[in-house]
């Protein structure tokens, strides 16, 4: 696949995986992108995911007509990128190897042993260089997502290589809207760095960016005002949409039933957007992501070991780990002797800043009883103001 006359795609994708990162579903699988810019040097961006060496290796050939490489650059180091480093040394022993100090030492960890001699080539942040008509500025972008990560910028072709950021999970050969595994992406796996995010996308600002090559998912060449400020609203923890989430969990239904009550009671008052989430059941990073598209959040679950349940213990943690922050929050407790649940989870978010919790908290002794349907009322009201 041509990009630009000199750029051309040389990445996977992989259909094989269970778990991206070991962690993520990827029910339309995953790409590893990889790109060649021929010029009268060539240079290789990035490897791909270890299970792919052969075919990446073969896309490198056909695209350069069997031709060697001049220059492997690369921009981080996590193995879903980096895991063919010493098959590539190998394959063309020749090439140069470019990356930063941090990249570089996480190297010599990675591949115990490999000794790159006068084929290293360390840059520094800024740093240019010329592959003949193509000028490379490399651009450090350190915890998005890992701390030796750059970015390239190649004037030339007005082209952004942007390491993970701008990236999404499934493959190139699955059509499927950008905005949505794009969220669960940026907020399951660079979430908790939005001030990293935020200083990349002010350095991209003063670029002019005419295509973004991320190392996931489709590259990106219209409407980029639309993905960057996507990625605005994600870094700065911005309200993308109006509305509430309702995340529960429920073991016998009383408590599903009270956030059923609440969704209806909100639908009814015209609340622009409801979603309501059983944690037990979905995917949990599509609930955190979810939780961060909108702007305000209610809590139900049952008190557990004094505790509150599991799912959403893990719930909560995924998202005070990710900085959640500038919402508007409710709680809907359930117990049957000892109801602590609330208090639990207003200690969990003890040091989020900027939530606002609203004044109504339903608490529920086994079932819903008509004071809690008056406070659900009273909650739905608050939250539609
Ligand atoms: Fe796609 Fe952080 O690696």
């Amino acid at each position: 696949m041509k990009i630009t006359d000199d750029i051309i795609y040389v990445g996977v994708n992989d259909h094989d995986i269970d778990l991206f990162e070991g962690q993520y579903i990827v029910p339309n699988g995953m790409a590893y992108n990889s790109y060649v810019i021929k010029d009268e040097k060539t240079a290789v961006m990035d490897t791909v995911d270890a299970n792919f060496a052969e075919e990446w290796l073969g896309n490198i050939d056909t695209a350069l007509g069997g031709a060697a490489p001049d220059y492997l650059i690369v921009q981080h180091m996590e193995p879903d990128h980096s895991a063919n480093i010493a098959k590539f040394t190998e394959k063309y022993p020749e090439a140069k190897v470019v990356a930063n100090a941090k990249a570089f030492q996480m190297m010599s960890n990675f591949f115990r042993g490999m000794n790159l001699g006068d084929k290293k080539v360390e840059v520094k942040n800024q740093e240019t260089l010329s592959l003949g008509k193509h000028e490379l500025t490399f651009v450090f972008a350190p915890m998005v997502h890992w701390p030796e990560v750059m970015v390239t910028y190649d004037s030339t072709d007005k082209v952004l290589f942007s390491a993970d950021a701008f990236g999404k999970f499934g493959a190139l050969d699955v059509e499927e809207d950008w905005d949505c595994e794009a969220r669960r992406y940026y907020f399951g796996i660079v979430g908790k760095y939005g001030k990293q995010a935020e200083n990349l996308l002010k350095v991209a600002e003063g670029l002019d960016i005419q295509t973004i090559c991320a190392l996931h998912g489709p590259i990106l060449k219209e409407n980029l005002e639309h993905y960057i400020g996507q990625y605005k609203t994600w870094s700065s923890y911005g309200v993308e949409t109006e509305g509430v989430m309702i995340a529960y969990t429920s073991v016998y239904g009383n408590t599903k039933k009270a956030a059923e009550t609440l969704a209806s009671a909100l639908e009814a008052k015209g609340c622009p957007k409801v979603v309501l989430c059983d944690l037990a059941r979905e995917d949990m990073a599509e609930a955190v992501e979810d939780a961060f598209r909108h702007g305000k959040l209610v809590l139900a679950t049952t008190t557990y070991n004094g505790d509150i349940f599991p799912f959403m213990r893990t719930f909560i943690e995924a998202l005070i780990e990710r900085g959640y922050q500038n919402r508007t929050m409710g709680i809907i407790e359930n117990g049957s002797w000892a109801i602590t649940a609330g208090k639990v989870i207003r200690g969990l978010f003890e040091k989020s800043k900027d939530l606002t919790w609203v004044d109504t908290t339903v608490s529920i002794m086994s079932s819903m009883s008509e004071e809690n349907e008056a406070q659900i009322e009273a909650m739905a009201e608050e939250l539609c103001k």
